[in-house]
């Protein structure tokens, strides 16, 4: 069967990330969490004390310490130069950052060139902000994937407690209020609904209801 690139775009704690896997999975495609990369950029900032304002600076640690992916055992690992810094980019610090450091033009600049290099072979399904938008403009599908706030912490709030993390159901809400807004209202590339992508509101679907949308919608187009 044709191979076809899917981004799926929306605000933060959706469940793209979820979701994207599941029909990765599904299609034996290749799941990408573009998050992951303007996370990375961030953990390595705050860890070198650099201003989050200058993006000179983060750009110079990010040639010392370049990102990249791999794929080793199915599951997204995320490096910056030899180190492994999956699990070291989800604390809280990370999350109120990374909306300020991905404002930066060229960070996002770096960002999609590794991007673009990934989807050279069909058979991605990608996730992040400004995928249908901006990094994938010709993507045979492309989801843009809402919930309300109040589902989407509470979901995100069930996650870090499952996970055994302490959680602050109303912290969690003001971080998604406040990378929403910064994503939004951001100039370059801010997070909006491509023009051709799908609405979907999950908020009161299951995992598998949207995934199963979403095969279907692929389905129309191979
Ligand atoms: O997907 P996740 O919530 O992990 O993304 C973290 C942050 O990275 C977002 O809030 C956004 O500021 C930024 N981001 C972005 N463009 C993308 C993916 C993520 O600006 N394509």
């Amino acid at each position: 069967m044709e191979k076809i690139n899917i981004a799926i775009d929306g605000p933060a704690a959706a469940g793209k990330s979820t979701v994207a896997k599941k029909v990765a999975e599904a299609l034996h495609y290749t799941y990408i969490d573009t998050g992951a990369m303007y996370r990375a950029a961030t953990y390595l900032a705050l860890k070198n004390h650099a201003n989050l304002d200058d993006e000179r600076e983060i750009l110079a640690l990010l040639k010392q310490a370049p990102i990249s992916l791999s794929y080793t055992d199915d599951a997204q690992h995320i490096f910056l130069g030899e180190v492994d810094v999956t699990d070291a980019i989800r604390t809280d610090d990370v999350s109120n950052n990374v909306s300020l450091v991905a404002t930066h033009k060229g960070v996002r600049r770096e960002m999609v060139k590794i991007q673009r290099e990934l989807i050279k072979q069909a058979g991605v399904v990608m996730d992040g902000r400004d995928i249908g938008t901006h990094v994938i403009p010709d993507a045979a599908v492309k989801i843009f994937m809402i919930a309300s706030v109040d589902e989407r912490a509470e979901r995100r709030y069930k996650e870090n407690l499952a996970k055994g993390y302490e959680a602050d159901l109303e912290a969690i809400k003001a971080d998604i209020r406040q990378r929403d807004k910064i994503d939004q209202e951001r100039e370059v590339s801010p997070l909006v609904k491509a023009s051709d992508a799908i609405e979907l509101d999950t908020t009161s679907q299951s995992i598998d209801e949207v995934k199963n949308e979403i095969l279907a919608i692929v389905k129309e187009k191979v």
